[in-house]
């Protein structure tokens, strides 16, 4: 009963919402869904066209066949060319899909979509409808042979291509600062879509936990994943480290999708000891610390992306004293950290005798 009575709450002081701020809706977003997909259907009609035929069939058979991915969009491109929202709101869909149900929805309650009392999120709006489209039909019993009238669906389940689902969810987050740079980022260029990340009928969403963050991320990132767990790497096998803290995963404008305009910015923001400046700079640190560091993980010690003398001698000559010195003159003193033994102040030094990077 306490269930009900908070459904009927609900529905009762965001009804004047759904009902105002329907027009404006469908304006905002719900057309650019349309306008998108229009396209994609004309591009289609001859594969549509045999479709029916063969659809034509397989009426004939009890057993409804589900739709492919052509026909499920023309559905909903029609659907919402004339929309019939219910006039209920999400009460009319918590009747089939609340807890009772196999499809229970109501996680969304528990997060910030489900808030009620908010004007910008879905329950200030058409509620439901305002991510899975009209209800139309979908609430009649099916005819015989046919399936239920489809909404939009996400993630695995949807046969959406990821730009239409996408599209749902910028309705109401592209001009959203936070959401500028989506369009023409690495993972929209790609197909990933909102959902392939985003768990949205969840308390927490696990992209945005600190403790599940990355494994998600890691479940596509593979090499990222070996990297983590190799003998020198930044904590994020434990969670102490989370990919966020380095990358922004809607906006590409900066390299690697950093959130730091430069790779040095980015690790400098952690270990600021190493900003300099100082009195004797060694060159390649200035300029990048990629150039001896791997940022994921590595199987040197120090993320370091070769051990020395290799490192050193990717760009000092290993002829003369460098290659002279280490082999013979200092034998076993120069064990284990290599060149390092001596100039052991490779980021740069302060000392004023520090050119060489040894005090
Ligand atoms: C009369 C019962 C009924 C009502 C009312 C109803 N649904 Fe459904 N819905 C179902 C059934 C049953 C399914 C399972 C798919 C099928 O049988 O075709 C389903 C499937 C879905 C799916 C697809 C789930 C998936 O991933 O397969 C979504 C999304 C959905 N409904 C949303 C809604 C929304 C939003 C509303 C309200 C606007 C609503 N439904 C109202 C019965 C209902
Ligand atoms: C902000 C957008 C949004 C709103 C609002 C929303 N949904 Fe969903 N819904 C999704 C997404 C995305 C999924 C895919 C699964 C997920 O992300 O958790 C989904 C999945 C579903 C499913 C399939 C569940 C399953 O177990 O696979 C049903 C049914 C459904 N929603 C119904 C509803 C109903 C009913 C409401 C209103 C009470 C609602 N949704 C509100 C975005 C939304
Ligand atoms: C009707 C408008 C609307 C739609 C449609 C919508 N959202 Fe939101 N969303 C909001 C509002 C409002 C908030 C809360 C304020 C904010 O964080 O921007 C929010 C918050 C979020 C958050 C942050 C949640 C948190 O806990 O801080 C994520 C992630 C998100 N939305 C993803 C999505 C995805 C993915 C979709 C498409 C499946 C979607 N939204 C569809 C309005 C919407
Ligand atoms: C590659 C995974 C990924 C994809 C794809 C993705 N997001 Fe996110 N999103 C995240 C992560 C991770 C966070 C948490 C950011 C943080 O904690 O710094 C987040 C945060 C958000 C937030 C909360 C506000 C904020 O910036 O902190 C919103 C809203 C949001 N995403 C919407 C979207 C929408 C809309 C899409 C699709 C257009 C989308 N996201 C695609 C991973 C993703
Ligand atoms: C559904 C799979 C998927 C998930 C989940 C995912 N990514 Fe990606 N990501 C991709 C694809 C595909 C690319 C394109 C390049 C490639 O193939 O590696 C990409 C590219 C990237 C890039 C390179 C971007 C550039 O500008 O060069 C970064 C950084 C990245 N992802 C970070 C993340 C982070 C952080 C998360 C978790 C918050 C995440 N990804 C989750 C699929 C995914
Ligand atoms: C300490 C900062 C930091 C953290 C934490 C971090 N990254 Fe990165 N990531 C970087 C830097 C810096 C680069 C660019 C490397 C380069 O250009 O040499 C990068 C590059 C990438 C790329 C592009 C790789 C390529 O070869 O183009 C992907 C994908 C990526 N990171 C995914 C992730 C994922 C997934 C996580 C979380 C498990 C993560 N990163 C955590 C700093 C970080
Ligand atoms: C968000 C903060 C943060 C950022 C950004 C960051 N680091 Fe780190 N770094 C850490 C932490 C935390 C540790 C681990 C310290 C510990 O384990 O006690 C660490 C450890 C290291 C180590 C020592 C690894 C070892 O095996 O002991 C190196 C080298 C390093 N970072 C280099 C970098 C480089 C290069 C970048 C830029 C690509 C970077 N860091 C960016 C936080 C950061
Ligand atoms: C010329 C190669 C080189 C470059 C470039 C370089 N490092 Fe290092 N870094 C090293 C070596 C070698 C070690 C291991 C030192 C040791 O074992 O005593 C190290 C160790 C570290 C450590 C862990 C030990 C410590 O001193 O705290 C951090 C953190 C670190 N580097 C950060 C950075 C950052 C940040 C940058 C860019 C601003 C950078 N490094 C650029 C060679 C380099
Ligand atoms: C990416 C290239 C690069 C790497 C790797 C590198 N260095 Fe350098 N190093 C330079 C450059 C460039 C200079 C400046 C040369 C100059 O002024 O003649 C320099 C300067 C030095 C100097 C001072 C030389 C002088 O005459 O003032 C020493 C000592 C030195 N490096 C030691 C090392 C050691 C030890 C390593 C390995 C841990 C190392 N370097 C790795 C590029 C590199
Ligand atoms: C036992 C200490 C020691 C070790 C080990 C050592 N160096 Fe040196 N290095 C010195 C001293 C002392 C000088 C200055 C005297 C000189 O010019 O010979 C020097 C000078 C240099 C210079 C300045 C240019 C030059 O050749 O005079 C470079 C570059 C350099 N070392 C690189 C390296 C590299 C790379 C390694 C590892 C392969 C290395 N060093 C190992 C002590 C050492």
């Amino acid at each position: 009963m306490g269930f009900m009575m908070r459904k009927f709450d609900m529905y009762a002081q965001t009804t004047t919402h759904s009902v105002c701020t329907l027009g404006k809706s469908q304006g905002y977003y719900m057309n650019k869904f349309v306008n998108r997909t229009t396209s994609l259907v004309s591009a289609m009609l001859l594969i549509l066209m045999t479709v029916f035929a063969l659809q034509a069939q397989a009426a004939e058979k009890a057993k409804p066949k589900p739709l492919t991915a052509e026909e499920e969009l023309k559905v909903l491109v029609k659907k919402f060319s004339k929309p019939k929202y219910s006039k209920k709101g999400a009460d009319s869909c918590l009747k089939c899909h609340d807890q009772e149900s196999d499809l229970d929805a109501t996680g969304i309650f528990a997060n910030r979509h489900g808030a009620i009392g908010d004007p910008e999120g879905p329950m200030g709006q058409l509620q439901c409808e305002s991510c899975h489209g009209p209800l139309g039909r979908h609430d009649k019993r099916p005819r015989k042979g046919k399936v239920r009238e489809p909404m939009i669906k996400f993630g695995e389940n949807s046969l959406l291509p990821a730009a239409e689902q996408n599209s749902v969810c910028l309705g109401c987050h592209q001009d959203d600062h936070t959401r500028m740079g989506w369009m023409g980022s690495e993972h929209d260029a790609n197909d990933v879509a909102c959902v392939d990340c985003h768990k949205l009928h969840v308390e927490h969403d696990p992209i945005m936990t600190a403790e599940t963050q990355n494994q998600q991320c890691t479940s596509c990132h593979v090499k990222q994943k070996i990297d983590m767990h190799k003998r020198s790497a930044h904590p994020l096998k434990d969670n102490r480290q989370v990919c966020t803290d380095c990358h922004n995963p809607h906006d590409s404008s900066n390299d690697a999708s950093l959130i730091a305009v430069t790779l040095n910015d980015s690790c400098l923001g952690c270990h600021s000891e190493k900003r300099g400046p100082n009195l004797w700079e060694h060159e390649p640190v200035a300029e990048d610390c990629s150039n001896c560091h791997t940022p994921h993980g590595a199987n040197n010690a120090m993320l370091l992306k070769r051990r020395s003398p290799q490192l050193c001698q990717e760009c000092h000559s290993s002829v003369g004293h460098t290659s002279a010195a280490y082999v013979e003159a200092l034998g076993n003193k120069v064990q284990g950290k290599s060149c390092l033994n001596c100039h052991n102040k490779i980021h740069g030094s302060n000392h004023p005798d520090g050119q060489l990077f040894t005090k």
